[in-house]
């Protein structure tokens, strides 16, 4: 396997394996979504690897019954590293010359070592490559490499954000400037096909990319592989984006999901929607998500989308206490007798999760952090005021099956798995008055239908959805009574207890009654999401959740 290149040198072997080369079957798919390629269109990967796409590409270019040399000439890599770039070479010659009966020497291959991102301007990409603008369209394919930013060098980081000023802000992942590059290479009438992380949904990083491909309208198709297990071994979880050229479809008002399937080993299409634009520009973060097909179930998340309330507008969602220098925890959280400085401390164990959070409870495990703030600061560990946590808050797990919520007027101080949701007292609203009832929201199943939709790019091994801040605000609240929010407020009281399961089943059945109420649901979509629900892993697991080891039993 060819050596890590320099912007991978600091990620895990494991990662710099081919593993993350995209599987054949895939790129087929890929390429002929594209339909007829033609003697004149240029295939361009900016990022080959060892070169599956452009020998897909090859293979079909092989039907137009071409010449070798004919074929080698419309497809053109990349590739930083040469090792991967003279194994694209012979592997592109391979495919010609088994497509066409003749042979081709890989030195005819044109697969240029070199830095793509060092071109912003096609026409100085392809003068990089010695080629001359395709008169037909430029098709831009690959699986650009996804390498987080807290892996790249500074130096890196300085020189993309010099040659990419626009191209998001903050820190994003390298496969975002590769996007954001390729995006500005298209001319009218041609492609891009990119195979691209889950997270590109949803990740902040990502907002600006989406922004601009959803108002311009260039977005023309996502699919959803997630769930297909594509790269063996790894944690990626790929969606494939088709986008094309500024202005080429201004009138475009949908956008084609599909999802793959794996049907007896070949990779295929098994379902197919058109969506409109307008459904994606509901939400403040633009997350891309699946709709889902059954009408029943796409009104009701219509219908909760066009909620005008959000989670934002009454909770102020912050980020907790994190100790991002080794050593520091084990100095500043015990399970000791507090000293005047301790305060009750949420998520303090090592590796302890969240564990202390359930839907509606919390229970403490013991741990004290000792509240040093102006010493922290010292040693370049700010902790946040402590009055974030002195004050009633609604304390919300990052990650989960479900989203799990927990009222806290105890002043716990949250560690950074859990999110504190600081009720904006100033707003006139009835889940202010009754903020219990924000938590039966938040743990019903309507909500996780939505979460489980909308906040899709979420998702992680195993199911596990990560709620951030910057997606939570746009969760929506639909509309609430006084009589509702006290109501539903009173039944989060009860299931704060311990209570027989029947009770508990029954008081949660009249939760779900005034949250589909609140959002308007008509009896139908609420049955079709009670439906969905059984059916949802993550929401039978809901609640099956690693205890805390508890430290001790300490008087509070
Ligand atoms: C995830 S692999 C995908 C390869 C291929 N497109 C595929 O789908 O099988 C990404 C490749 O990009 C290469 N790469 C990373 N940075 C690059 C850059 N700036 N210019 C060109 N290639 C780069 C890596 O060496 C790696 O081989």
């Amino acid at each position: 396997m060819p050596e890590p290149n320099h912007y991978q040198r600091r990620t895990s072997p494991r990662k710099l394996r081919g593993e993350y080369y995209t599987p054949p079957e895939l790129v087929e798919l890929i390429i002929s979504s594209f339909g007829t390629v033609k003697a004149n269109d240029l295939i361009l990967d900016p990022a080959c690897g060892d070169g599956s796409f452009l020998a897909g590409a090859a293979a079909r270019l092989a039907g137009l019954r071409l010449s070798p040399e004919e074929i080698a000439k419309r497809l053109v890599g990349f590739e930083i590293n040469p090792d991967a770039a003279a194994l694209a070479q012979e592997r592109i010659a391979g495919t010609i010359e088994r497509s066409c009966d003749a042979g081709i020497s890989p030195a005819k291959i044109q697969v240029v070592v070199g830095d793509s991102l060092e071109y912003p301007k096609l026409d100085r990409l392809l003068r990089a490559a010695g080629v001359a603008p395709p008169t037909g369209r430029l098709l831009v394919v690959g699986n650009p490499p996804y390498v987080e930013a807290k892996r790249l060098s500074q130096a890196v980081k300085k020189s993309l954000k010099a040659r990419y000023p626009d191209a998001t802000p903050g820190a994003p992942d390298l496969y975002l400037y590769f996007l954001h590059a390729a995006l500005g290479w298209l001319r009218k009438g041609d492609s891009l096909a990119f195979v691209l992380p889950n997270k590109f949904l949803i990740a902040k990083s990502a907002f600006n990319i989406r922004n601009h491909l959803i108002e311009r309208r260039r977005l023309r198709d996502l699919w959803f592989a997630t769930h297909l297990d594509l790269f063996p071994g790894t944690s990626v979880y790929p969606i494939v984006l088709f986008a094309e050229a500024i202005e080429q479809n201004p009138e475009r008002d949908s956008v084609g999901l599909s999802w793959l399937g794996n049907d007896e080993g070949s990779l295929e299409i098994v379902n197919s929607l058109s969506v409109p634009y307008e459904t994606f520009e509901k939400t403040q973060s633009r997350c891309l998500f699946p709709v889902p097909a059954r009408p029943a179930l796409r009104s009701a998340l219509d219908r909760m989308l066009a909620s005008p309330t959000r989670l934002g507008d009454l909770l102020d969602i912050r980020w907790t206490v994190s100790f991002h220098r080794a050593g520091l925890r084990e100095r500043y959280v015990t399970d000791h007798p507090p000293d005047r400085y301790a305060k009750r401390f949420l998520g303090g164990g090592p590796f302890a999760g969240n564990g202390e959070v359930t839907r509606y409870r919390i229970a403490w495990a013991g741990h004290w952090i000792l509240y040093g703030q102006e010493e922290l600061r010292r040693l370049g560990n700010p902790l946040p005021d402590p009055e974030l946590f002195t004050r009633p808050k609604i304390v919300i797990c990052q990650n989960g099956r479900t989203l799990r919520a927990a009222y806290d007027d105890a002043g716990f101080v949250l560690k950074d798995t859990l999110l504190a949701g600081l009720l904006r007292d100033e707003v006139d609203h009835p889940l202010i008055r009754h903020p219990q009832a924000l938590v039966g929201l938040l743990c019903s199943r309507t909500v996780h239908f939505f979460c489980s939709h909308v906040f899709f790019g979420g998702h992680v091994g195993g199911g596990y959805l990560h709620f951030l801040r910057s997606f939570l605000i746009d969760l929506p609240i639909g509309q609430w009574s006084e009589e509702a929010a006290r109501a539903v407020a009173a039944e989060v009281s009860a299931l704060a207890t311990d209570l027989p399961a029947e009770e508990r089943a029954l008081r949660e059945e009249r939760i779900e009654r005034y949250v589909s109420g609140s959002f308007g649901l008509t009896p139908e979509e609420d049955e079709v999401v009670g439906f969905w629900a059984k059916s949802d892993r993550n929401w039978q697991a809901r609640d099956r959740v690693r205890p805390p080891r508890r430290v001790r039993v300490t008087a509070t």
